[in-house]
């Protein structure tokens, strides 16, 4: 499943706009901060905010600030996720840490986190709209803080959590993001608390979904697709939906061979790959693209009282998260 040509045109936009933003002195601050958004990434929380002030009769230009500085958001979580997942790759290039060190690549997300609200601070919406978006952005940021705090202890613990666990989890960590996208987007374009109120669940199913697919990939996907390694969930013992369910399902030698890979840091190439070759033989995909699927459907309600381009356009992003293997 490719991406739509709106989310690409969006995303030329926005590139823009943000190497316009990530200049500056000492250099090398800025290079980390840009390193990641340089080298790809899909844009989607941009086309979010874009689309969402849209449906609402807003234009592109009152939706930019906030469509670059979620994005920047999101390349800080992202700098400093990959510090905690010890990964060393993203987007087919060394992780920030990895290539500029461990104090740069903190403070290259320290200036991404500190530069959003700086842009939202300077545009030109009415300061209550102004007021609206920094604080709906700093509950997000927070909400992402104590997501990303459950994933990590989740990682820590031998205990398996539930699925409601799970959920919970990755609605903090992922779906509060894409909900502030939408909302954001639609506080551009009016007042109206119900309209920001629809956009924001929409946005908020959408990250769900889009999280289970991501953790799906994370396991079965193609690393030359994704350009992201696949079973580092697995050795860091990420309690992913997958693999919930394929520890769940396995039985006699498959469990092993999963669990010798799982939570291991030692785990070698073989042993990772090992493990994923008997998840996948497990036919869970299809489960997890289903729960995946119904949420995307939860989301589609939000948006049934709208119609236009902009409607078609988000349906067709939740049909892209959903279906996608990048
Ligand atoms: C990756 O998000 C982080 C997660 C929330 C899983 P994206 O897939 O949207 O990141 P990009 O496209 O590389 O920026
Ligand atoms: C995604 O975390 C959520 C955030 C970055 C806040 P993951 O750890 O699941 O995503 P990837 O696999 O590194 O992109
Ligand atoms: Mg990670
Ligand atoms: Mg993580």
């Amino acid at each position: 499943m490719k991406k739509t040509k709106t989310i690409e045109k969006n995303a030329r936009i926005v590139n823009k706009y943000l190497n316009s933003k990530l200049k500056g002195n000492p250099k090398m601050l800025y290079d980390a901060a840009a390193h990641l958004i340089i080298h790809g990434g899909k844009r989607l929380r941009p086309h979010m905010v874009i689309k969402s002030c849209q449906i609402l009769g807003g234009n592109t230009i009152i939706a930019m600030p906030a469509a670059s500085a979620v994005e920047m958001i999101h390349n800080f979580t992202l700098v400093h996720d990959d510090i905690m997942d010890n990964d060393e790759m993203r987007h087919g290039v060394p992780t920030v840490h990895k290539k500029f060190g461990m104090p740069i690549a903190i403070l290259a997300g320290d200036v991404l986190f500190s530069k959003a609200y700086q842009i939202i601070s300077d545009s030109k919406l009415s300061k209550d709209a102004t007021v609206q978006l920094v604080s709906r952005l700093a509950k997000a940021c927070v909400d992402v803080c104590e997501g990303q705090l459950l994933d990590v202890k989740m990682a820590e613990e031998k205990r398996i959590p539930s699925q409601k666990e799970y959920i919970a989890m990755i609605g903090k960590k992922t779906a509060a993001l894409f909900d502030v996208s939408c909302s954001m987007g639609a506080i551009c374009a009016t007042g109206n608390q119900k309209d920001i109120s629809n956009l924001s669940n929409f946005g908020r199913n959408l990250g769900i979904a889009f999280q289970i697919t991501d953790d799906l990939i994370g396991v079965m996907g193609d690393p030359k697709i994704t350009k992201k390694p696949v079973g580092n969930d697995l050795r860091e013992g990420k309690k992913s939906l997958p693999i919930l369910m394929a520890i769940e399902s396995a039985k006699g030698k498959d469990k092993k061979v999963i669990l010798k890979a799982f939570g291991n840091p030692k785990a070698t190439k073989n042993d990772l790959k090992n493990a994923v070759d008997v998840i996948r033989s497990l036919g869970i995909e299809e489960n997890v693209r289903t729960q995946a699927l119904e949420y995307a459907e939860m989301a589609k309600k939000s948006l049934s009282k709208y119609s236009g381009s902009a409607k078609t356009e988000l349906i067709d992003l939740l049909d892209f998260v959903v279906k996608r293997s990048l």
